[in-house]
């Protein structure tokens, strides 16, 4: 009989089982050499998301691959809400007994490019957020495809933190992997991109894409960029 490798879902899971209930950042990874990021580059993340998604009182938010939601409560609280989505059962709970203000704050388990490409109630959102995940999508175009289709009223998609292609000598500073492995959305950093690749692929889905940077005290600026999607 073939071996039933563990689904990346049970990885996100189990990996967040082991961590301390309050430890919200380490459960998503936010770690330098393994421990939990400051408030300070905390706030640089939220400032440079409000001012991708140009996010405002009445707009409602997707959250795609949302995690625990401990980064999306900083923008439901910042727009009318909306609704937080992550494939991680775990911290799908941990977001709802934590974070949730109200009914206009939700949570659901699903597979991110799944819920984009079979979603119900879509023309609700206006502004649409991917942080620290996309790069892990191993069908991220369907997903840019079906949101500029399904989603009417989605104005901005922000994708933030995509490791970049043309900077990946600057984090794999002794052995450079294969570019077949930087290709890869199973890997510890998923897909590395050039910024014309991102902007080709999100043309070809209907966006138009412009790039910012992260300020250099930002942990993962010397390697990483963040996308900003509008309708082409
Ligand atoms: C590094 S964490 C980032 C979480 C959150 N966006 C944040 O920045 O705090 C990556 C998240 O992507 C989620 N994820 C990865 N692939 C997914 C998919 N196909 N559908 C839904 N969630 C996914 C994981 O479960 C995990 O919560």
């Amino acid at each position: 009989m073939a071996e039933q490798l563990p689904t990346p879902a049970y990885l996100y899971n189990e990996h967040a089982r082991n961590v301390a209930p309050d430890d919200y950042w380490g459960q998503v990874k936010r770690t330098v050499n393994g421990k939990p990021v400051g408030q300070d580059q905390i706030d640089m993340i939220v400032a440079a998301m409000l001012t991708a998604l140009d996010l405002a009182g009445d707009d409602e938010l997707l959250d795609l691959c949302c995690g625990n939601g401990a980064l999306t409560t900083y923008f439901f609280q910042r727009c009318r809400g909306g609704l937080g989505v992550d494939y991680s059962g775990f911290l799908i709970e941990v977001a709802r007994r934590n974070f949730v203000r109200g009914a206009h704050e939700q949570y659901v388990m699903a597979d991110a490019v799944r819920f984009v490409g079979e979603a119900a109630d879509t023309a609700r959102f206006t502004k649409a957020l991917c942080y620290g995940a996309f790069q892990y999508l191993g069908q991220g175009e369907a997903l840019l495809r079906d949101l500029r289709m399904r989603f009417p009223n989605v104005a901005r998609f922000a994708i933030g933190n995509l490791p970049d292609r043309a900077l990946a000598e600057r984090f794999f500073v002794n052995a450079m992997p294969e570019p077949a492995v930087l290709a890869r959305a199973d890997t510890p950093l998923g897909i590395w991109r050039t910024r014309e690749e991102f902007a080709a692929m999100a043309a070809r889905a209907g966006w138009s894409a412009t790039f910012q940077m992260m300020p250099a005290a930002f942990y993962a600026s010397h390697y990483r960029y963040d996308a900003i999607l509008s309708r082409a």
